[in-house]
């Protein structure tokens, strides 16, 4: 066993009243400069780090091993804690102004030179970064991103289960759950060609558990899905899930409202103010071209389709014959906004689905240049009246197809946003988009899919559009968006077996379909099933966006490259061919 000196302190903690005091750290070698006759090196652990001197004091022994220490060796050391001069204070870290001066050193590990130092994670590939995941991870900003999350976890269990809330844990091994992903399959040994699936989500075993009678459910849980990765989606990834017996829509937001502010207040030392916002599902669309429109700053959009009538102009003419809609976004300060720029704008509407941009600047009193000189004299009165323009700013216009251009014209929201630095990063936006509609209707399929998943309760005033117009009914769903993130999304659910059923068959499955993917859950509806409904939040989303981080990946200890490679492990990678036939399985 190798015997070394037990730590007296972390490297992040001497100060000046420490002056004098022997201490003994352990950590790793971070920059070590050799200056001849002295060795400067910091020793840093989780805690932070200390600036070590080794000089003729420390006696020649002690300076021949300082001279071999590299960057990340492990060392011992023990020394008098002793006060910089005051031109070498540092007051940018905690114990800028000690030093320690060394009287052992014990080399606890070598390093070989790491692949790149954690200083340089700017400089380096992130795939590299992920190779090495556990160098990277030395960052003291990363290792504060997972602390972070360390402490949202149990502000979360904390207060769930002070709110009467059991944690109940889930199967990882089971059946698909419709979350709109793929499934990751895993194949089973004993029940040949059969499979499990990895949850997608708990959704069926919450509102088991419910049916259960155990009235409010949450877990910290693991999905997995199989789908297109960005930079806020992993393969496999938490959520803060939540399911209530006998709630409404209010119990369910107003639980969820009181664990973001305990959050926010107890990590950011930030008051929220409850309740959020509430934002109909196409008024979000409409006003903002979004479905988590990010409310840190204005710019809403104005429908001018009505005021377009006998415009003058053929483009709006031709979009009102074809039943598409014109709208556009007042840009408060235009006076930078120069040709190229304004090209620049219009490209970036042509990438996000726009044939193009009518851009209009208002000074004196007037539009000015493009598309105006084809204007009525009525139509810019009516115009200037309805969009509320005044000298200096613009208006973007977008005419086509809705809802393509309520989205174009959210997507040139943001980016308005950005270039005139609109959004102000102290403040958070939260909001609640509600009255989804419960299906979505696909042209390529030709048909209805679950616009969240097949358990939402329909709104009981559109139950009656189920048979005549799905498209039309709401559903009793809810999104929870912070800055622009939707961070959340749960709804009330179905309890009653025959609306179930009747889901089901709208989505064009078969009785024998249902009752081979959800028997279960249909057979457990009938067994005197709660009113219930819940939510889920996005944890490492949350954990994202409390951190400032840009990608999830910065707030998970091993994430997952865009390609859903493990890059560190191999994972996935071969099996051997003795493992797939135990599985009943060949590889093609
Ligand atoms: P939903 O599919 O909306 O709802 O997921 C809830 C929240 O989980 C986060 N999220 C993700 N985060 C990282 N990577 C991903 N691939 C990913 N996919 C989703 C989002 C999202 O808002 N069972 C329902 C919830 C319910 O109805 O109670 C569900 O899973 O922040």
């Amino acid at each position: 066993m190798q015997v070394f000196k037990q730590r007296t302190n972390t490297c992040g903690e001497l100060r000046l009243n420490d002056i004098g005091k022997t201490v003994t750290l352990n950590g790793w070698v971070d920059s070590p400069r050799d200056l001849g006759g002295v060795v400067f090196i910091f020793i840093r652990d989780l805690f932070g780090k200390t600036q070590v001197v080794i000089n003729e004091l420390s006696g020649e022994e002690n300076l021949k091993i300082a001279k071999k220490l590299r960057q990340e060796f492990v060392v011992s050391i023990s020394g008098k804690v002793v006060k910089r001069i005051e031109q070498n204070i540092n007051k940018e870290f905690k114990t800028g102004e000690i030093d320690v001066l060394v009287e052992s050193i014990n080399i606890l590990n070598e390093s070989e030179t790491p692949p790149f130092l954690n200083s340089e994670i700017n400089q380096v590939s992130e795939e590299l970064r992920l190779k090495y995941r556990y160098l990277d991870l030395r960052n003291p900003l990363l290792q504060k991103n997972i602390i972070l999350r360390h402490k949202v976890y149990q502000i979360v269990r904390n207060y769930f289960s002070e709110n009467g809330f059991y944690e109940i844990e889930t199967p990882i091994l089971t059946k698909s759950t419709p979350e709109g992903a793929r499934d990751y399959l895993v194949p089973s040994r004993v029940q040949p060609g059969k499979f499990y699936a990895l949850p997608q989500s708990p959704q069926i075993y919450k509102q088991l558990s419910m049916i259960s009678g155990f009235d409010k459910y949450f877990q910290i849980a693991k999905c997995f899905r199989d789908e297109d990765l960005r930079a806020d989606r992993q393969p496999e990834f938490t959520q803060i899930d939540v399911e209530i017996s006998f709630p409404t829509e209010e119990i369910v937001q107003t639980y969820a409202e009181q664990m973001i502010q305990k959050i926010f207040a107890e990590t950011q030392n930030v008051k929220i103010k409850t309740p959020f916002a509430r934002i109909a599902y196409k008024d979000a669309i409409e006003k903002f071209g979004s479905d988590k429109p990010d409310l840190r700053f204005n710019l809403e959009i104005i429908n001018i389709t009505k005021t377009s009538l006998n415009s003058g102009f053929e483009l709006f003419d031709k979009t009102i014959d074809n039943k598409g809609q014109i709208a556009g976004i007042v840009i408060p300060d235009a006076s930078n906004f120069s040709r190229k720029k304004v090209d620049e704008l219009t490209e970036f509407a042509k990438q996000n689905g726009a044939t193009g941009l009518v851009f209009l600047k208002f000074n004196e009193n007037k539009f000015e240049g493009g598309a105006s000189k084809y204007f009525t004299d009525d139509f810019k009165l009516k115009l200037e009246s309805t969009s509320k323009i005044k000298n200096g700013e613009a208006l973007a216009v977008v005419a086509g197809n809705s809802p393509q251009i309520f989205y174009t014209l959210g997507a040139i929201r943001i980016e308005l946003a950005k270039i005139l630095n609109l959004i102000s990063e102290k403040e958070n936006s939260l909001v609640w988009i509600t009255d989804f509609p419960l299906f979505e209707y696909s042209t390529e399929d030709k048909r209805y899919y679950s616009a969240h998943h097949p358990f939402t309760s329909p709104n009981a005033e559109d139950e009656n559009l189920l048979d005549t117009a799905p498209e039309k009914v709401r559903a009793r769903a809810y999104d929870l968006v912070l800055n622009g993130n939707e961070i959340g999304g749960g709804s009330i659910r179905i309890h009653n077996t025959k609306l179930q059923s009747k889901i089901f068959k709208l989505l064009g499955m078969t009785e024998g379909e249902a009752k081979s993917k959800f028997g279960f859950l249909l057979d457990a509806l009938k067994y005197g099933a709660p009113p219930h409904g819940g939510i889920a939040f996005g944890f490492d989303r949350i954990v994202m966006l409390l951190a400032g981080a840009n990608s999830i990946r910065d707030v998970i200890a091993f994430p997952k490259t865009r390609s859903a490679i493990a890059s560190m492990e191999d994972a996935p990678s071969f099996v051997t061919e003795e493992q797939l036939r135990e599985l009943h399985l060949r590889s093609k």
